[in-house]
């Protein structure tokens, strides 16, 4: 398993691009499998995530080709059951559930296995799909979903305990586009990501409406078409480096090829906290820099447009060295807090308890060997061991190779001396 050592110190310098978004990619991939003529998907991320969605369409006869970020499917005899070895690797692999349903009127996928942010439940996806006329088995492990008589549009509430859920969402719409008649999804998640794959399916000839509120309403069609679309930024992988520049940069540091709009609570999170965030007037660019006198905030993750749980790592990594006590809650994955255990090996004072953090800001870190968990986790280790003192070790890199593009490059190229080890 790989590993990535980081120089500590850092002082990053300059400018990157930031890749397209990971979460967004994924269903609308998925989506291209509703339709048997070609398609085109374009700034898709080079990461593992994407390629093994790439492996499972290939799989169920999708003729999906990656050349760079560009991505041509065409899905003209597809079969209904996604691989077990595959799925396995990727719990988001149950995004193809609903174009599956909704082009085949059956799917088969294994039930996606929990992680160490959580229990990852899809009870939501299934009650939205039953809504739609579909009978739900398990059968050793994998998920059954037949809709014998077609599907028809329903009314259905996708609220769970935790708020709304994006996959969800993502796998009722793509299900619902070509159902007979009208589909109503209340308590709908509003991610731009979920936007995103809206109106990818509109540019298919769906007619989608309510995307990005609450209740999102869709009008059954005969068929879709062939598209060509350019997925967002990755307003994920732009926050993780918006941190990384007020942590370990003195003159701050630029990223091009963002989204103002999709960034604003990162945006308002780090002006409350003291810190310099300037974007462009086309709010294509920003520069961070940290402020003079940084200050301890509370962060409660909440759905879009509240404070995102992926960015809840790495804004607990900010906040171990900033003076004062901060207060992270994530409501979302309550154990989502993998990243403390090994922040305080390298000297942070971090009480987790139950889903909450409070975090004591200390002067300095120091460098050690650590290792990472999940995706984001991974990714506030590699920005604590840029502001350490010495070398930090971070081992089981495929965390952070799952969703984060060239991420050594792109360190490297603000001027951080990043080693990876292969192992
Ligand atoms: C998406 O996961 C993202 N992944 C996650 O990002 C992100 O953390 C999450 O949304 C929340 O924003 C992708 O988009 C590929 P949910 P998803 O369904 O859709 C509960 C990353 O780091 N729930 O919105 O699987 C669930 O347990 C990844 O890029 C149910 O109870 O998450 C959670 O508490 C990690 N029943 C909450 O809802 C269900 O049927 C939100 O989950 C589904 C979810």
């Amino acid at each position: 398993m790989d590993k990535l050592i980081v120089q500590g110190d850092a002082d990053l310098k300059g400018s990157i691009n930031i890749s397209g978004s990971k979460n967004s990619s994924l269903p609308i991939l998925a989506a291209t499998l509703l339709t048997e003529e070609p398609c085109i998907v374009r700034n898709v991320p080079d990461v593992s995530d994407t390629n093994y969605l790439i492996q499972i369409m290939n799989a169920l006869g999708g003729h999906v080709e990656r050349s760079s970020g560009t991505v041509r499917t065409e899905a003209k005899g597809i079969q209904h059951e996604a691989p077990y070895d595959l799925v396995r690797k990727m719990r988001a692999s149950i995004c193809v559930m609903g174009p599956l349903l909704g082009r085949l009127g059956r799917a088969k996928v294994s039930l996606p296995g929990g992680c160490v942010i959580g229990d990852r439940p899809i009870d939501l996806h299934l009650k939205g799909f039953e809504a739609l006329g579909a009978e739900i088995t398990m059968d050793g492990g994998d998920i059954n979903v037949e809709a014998p008589n077609g599907l028809t549009g329903a009314h259905i509430n996708l609220r769970g305990k935790h708020g709304p859920t994006v996959l969800g969402t993502d796998n009722v719409m793509m299900a619902a586009v070509l159902a007979k008649g009208t589909t109503v999804i209340e308590s709908a998640a509003c991610e731009p990501e979920v936007y995103d794959l809206a109106e990818f399916l509109n540019l298919m000839g769906a007619k989608i409406s309510g995307h990005g509120t609450r209740t999102i309403t869709i009008e059954g069609v005969e068929k879709l078409h062939g598209v060509d679309h350019r997925v967002i930024p990755d307003r994920i992988e732009a926050a993780t480096f918006m941190v990384a520049g007020i942590m370990a940069s003195k003159e701050g540091i630029t990223l091009k090829r963002v989204c103002r709009e999709h960034l604003k609570v990162a945006e308002d999170m780090l002006v409350s906290a003291g810190h310099c965030v300037e974007f462009n007037e086309e709010g294509t660019q920003v520069f961070v820099k940290k402020g003079d006198a940084p200050k301890g905030c509370e962060i409660i993750t909440s759905p879009y447009p509240g404070f995102p749980t992926d960015m809840q790592a790495q804004f607990t990594a900010m906040l171990a060295l900033t003076p004062g006590i901060s207060i992270i809650e994530d409501t979302i994955f309550p154990q989502r807090f993998m990243q403390c255990s090994e922040l305080k090996r390298m000297g942070a004072n971090i009480e987790v308890d139950g889903g909450r953090a409070v975090v004591h800001g200390v002067e300095k870190l120091s460098g050690a060997p650590v290792m990472a968990s999940d995706l984001r986790a991974s990714a506030a280790l590699v920005l604590a061991g840029l502001t350490a003192s010495g070398e930090t070790e971070i081992s089981r890199l495929y965390h952070i190779d799952r969703g984060y593009e060239n991420i050594d490059e792109k360190l490297e190229q603000l001027g951080a001396v990043v080693k990876r080890v292969i192992e």
